[in-house]
């Protein structure tokens, strides 16, 4: 087993940035929100995986994390499969931003499992699909090698996500991706992972937003209970946030932290993204 000091090391040198359009294969046809370098790095997670266990995707959309986390798993010598889960349904605006080629749909909340499905094809043996909301999931499916949060525009889903999720993660070994960690408009995420210090080690910051971690430690039920962000005040929420900010000093600028305040005193007591970004009240 790698040490940690030698995983850190390794992220620290960035080696997705080497993978190619063509190590992709049939992935890099696959639509995706990922920016290149995410998709460079979900490949690479997926190749460079150190056990048997399952590699969960929260947020699959038409199926790019998934695609890019299956071409590198696939690679990797070991025994996988990827969980993919969403509601799998877009509107018309993502639809025609994200998959230009698709014919549009007639009306919003269009089903995205035919496209899926699709999209997901030469790895259909490898991958199973979990239709809904994702509040509603458990996970009984033992050890997590990878996990890709990237639906946890909530604090009451960042809380879901890390009881259901988090204890699967094998110490030393398991990673995860926190896919919009450094949106202002989500500042639960760094206010619940600063609790988690303990549990989990930074190891890079991947543009635009994303940080990736080693677990580290078990997360236990009382570290899942300090770490609970759904019932925070705002007073609470910011001063975690500027906690975060501290921790990842060095790896991160303070300007996202600053903007995850900001977000906070223009939207007292608002806790879902959408709602932030609205500036709904
Ligand atoms: C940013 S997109 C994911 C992008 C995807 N990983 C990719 O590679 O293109 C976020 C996804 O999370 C899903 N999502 C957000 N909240 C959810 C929930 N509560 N239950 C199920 N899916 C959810 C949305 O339907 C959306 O497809």
């Amino acid at each position: 087993m790698q040490s940690t000091e030698d995983i850190v090391a390794e992220f620290a040198a960035r080696p997705w940035r080497g993978v190619s359009e063509a190590d992709l294969g049939p992935a890099a046809r696959v639509p995706t929100m990922l920016t290149p370098e995410e998709g460079q790095l979900y490949h690479w997670l997926g190749r460079r995986v150190a056990g048997d266990g399952a590699t969960v995707d929260l947020g699959a959309y038409a199926g790019g994390s998934a695609a890019r986390l299956l071409s590198g798993l696939a690679l990797s010598g070991r025994g996988f499969h990827v969980h993919s889960y969403d509601r799998f349904r877009s509107s018309r605006a993502f639809w025609a931003k994200f998959m230009p080629e698709e014919p549009l749909p007639e009306s919003d909340e269009a089903d995205l499992l035919p496209v899926v499905r699709r999209n997901l094809a030469p790895w259909q043996d490898k991958v199973t699909l979990h239709v809904g909301d994702i509040g509603d999931q458990r996970w009984s499916g033992g050890p997590v090698e990878i996990l890709s949060v990237d639906a946890a525009k909530g604090a009451v889903m960042a809380d879901h996500v890390a009881r259901e999720f988090f204890p699967s993660l094998v110490p030393g070994r398991s990673i995860l991706v926190q896919q919009d960690y450094l949106m202002s408009v989500q500042p639960w995420l760094c206010a619940q992972m600063v609790c988690l210090r303990d549990q989990f080690l930074p190891l890079a910051h991947v543009p635009k937003v994303g940080l990736v971690f080693l677990c580290v430690a078990p997360v236990t039920p009382a570290a899942l209970m300090a770490a609970q962000v759904g019932e925070l005040t705002d007073g609470k929420l910011m001063q975690r946030v500027r906690q975060a900010a501290d921790w990842h000093g060095g790896m991160v600028p303070r300007g996202p932290f600053k903007a995850m305040l900001d977000q906070i005193k223009a939207h007292p007591g608002l806790r879902l993204g959408w709602q932030m970004r609205r500036g709904a009240s």
